[in-house]
């Protein structure tokens, strides 16, 4: 069924011209359950997309085959179906359109400040300094003394970084002048701006702020710990909350997204952090300005009791949301996991012994099948599927994901 009936009968009552509109960058997986949530608020819905076999299209009302990474084809396209609010999620490729579709067009969202840092890491990093954000130091580089410069002053290892990619590309840790060097390079040739971004580097442990803004005042703010997987720079596998250092550094965490969000201009908009902790003090690595991925919405919902989805898309529509969301849930704790494989090779089976009616497994979801090509993991696009656990403390989730992961076993060939 592809329609909720209830929002199938607002459709037939007062017509599909009537409807409030609303557009979704993005199609992939990772968007579906947000234009799901969409209809359910009685929406029209416009999927934006490059064409591609994505599951976000047969889910929405109508589909715009548009390269959402391109702000002027998608202000283009929200022009042309005269929508009234701009949404996506767990992404960045959207995110500087939504940005400057929502400043042109006086939607509810990030304004235009924030979609410049957010195509620009410099950029974010700059305003950081001179808003007195705790980040690590910052140099542009442009030649190779310069680069030399900035690794003498920071001393190694150093952040060398694209300022124009995302997802972990384009990120390098360097520990020789060799290595940088070479990173620069290749960063040079391909990326668009000129120039590189190098940061003397925080041997830190990662972790995630996640929060949501109206009027410049969060309506909610939480951190949670982040499971990284060691590959050249930590990639995100897998959050859980209560972020287990919020005693000690729960308040200085916010106090620094606080002073984050207004160095870059977010307003109204879902935000995400990467942070650092080392030695008592936290780091801001970056703040995007979209909900963040690998499951973040869903154990928002789940330690707010609140639907994460519908509240992206209240707020994108400019409603309040701000009741929506009481203090975090006492007693509770939650957690994901992206399931991956540690070899390259065919699967041969999937095997699950879990206990599915176990009402502290949430969800188990396997996205290949036996035939697949699997790859080592080294970024989000090599996953085998994903697990979400709810219980009552994080010691308690974390030992259930143990047993969940001996349960669950990928044969792989090779
Ligand atoms: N200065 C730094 N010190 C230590 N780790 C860093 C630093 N900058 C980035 N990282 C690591 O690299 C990851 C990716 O960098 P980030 O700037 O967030 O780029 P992306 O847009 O690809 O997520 C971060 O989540 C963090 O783990
Ligand atoms: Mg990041």
């Amino acid at each position: 069924m592809r329609m909720e009936s209830a929002s199938a009968e607002n459709r037939c009552k007062s017509g599909v011209e009537k409807m409030k509109k609303i557009m979704i960058l993005g199609a992939s997986m990772s968007q579906v359950p947000l234009i799901r949530a969409a209809r359910e608020e009685g929406l029209y819905t416009i999927v934006a997309s490059t064409p591609g076999d994505w599951p976000g299209f047969a889910q929405g009302d109508e589909s715009s085959f548009t390269d959402i990474s391109d702000p002027e084809a998608v202000l283009r396209e929200a022009r042309r179906h005269e929508i009234q609010g701009i949404v996506t999620c767990c992404m960045d490729a959207g995110v500087p359109a939504l940005g400057y579709v929502c400043e042109q067009m006086g939607l509810c969202g990030p304004g235009m400040n924030a979609a410049r840092t957010a195509r620009n890491k410099f950029l974010m990093k700059e305003a950081f300094r001179k808003n007195g954000v705790s980040c690590a130091e910052h140099r542009k580089v442009t030649t190779e003394e310069e680069l030399e410069e900035a690794i003498k002053r920071f001393g190694f290892p150093v952040a060398v970084k694209a300022v124009d990619q995302m997802g972990s590309r384009g990120i390098y840790r360097c520990d020789t002048y060799e290595e940088a060097g070479n990173c620069f390079r290749s960063i040079m040739e391909s990326s668009k701006e000129g120039y590189c971004l190098v940061e003397e580097f925080i041997e830190g442990t990662l972790f995630n702020g996640e929060a949501m803004l109206r009027n410049g005042q969060f309506v909610f703010c939480m951190t949670d710990n982040t499971e990284a997987y060691a590959a050249a720079v930590p990639t995100p596998v897998g959050h859980s909350f209560p972020f287990e250092k919020e005693k000690e550094l729960g308040e200085m965490a916010r106090r620094e997204m606080q002073k984050a969000v207004q160095a870059v201009g977010y307003d109204n908009s879902a935000v995400d952090f990467d942070l650092l902790y080392r030695d008592g003090k936290v780091y801001v690595v970056e703040i995007n300005g979209r909900a963040g991925a690998t499951c973040l919405p869903e154990l928002v919902s789940m330690t707010y009791q609140v639907d994460y989805y519908k509240a992206l898309v209240k707020l994108a529509m400019g409603e309040p949301v701000a009741e929506m969301f009481r203090k975090p849930s006492a007693n509770f704790a939650c957690l994901s996991h992206i399931l991956s494989s540690d070899k390259e090779g065919r699967l041969l089976s999937v095997v699950n012994w879990n206990d599915e009616s176990d009402p502290d497994i949430v969800e188990i979801s396997v996205d290949v099948k036996p035939g697949d090509l699997v790859r080592k993991y080294t970024n989000g696009r090599d996953r085998l599927g994903q697990v979400i656990l709810k219980g009552k403390s994080l010691r308690g989730v974390k030992e259930k994901l143990e047993e969940v992961r001996r349960n669950l076993v990928f044969h792989v060939e090779g």
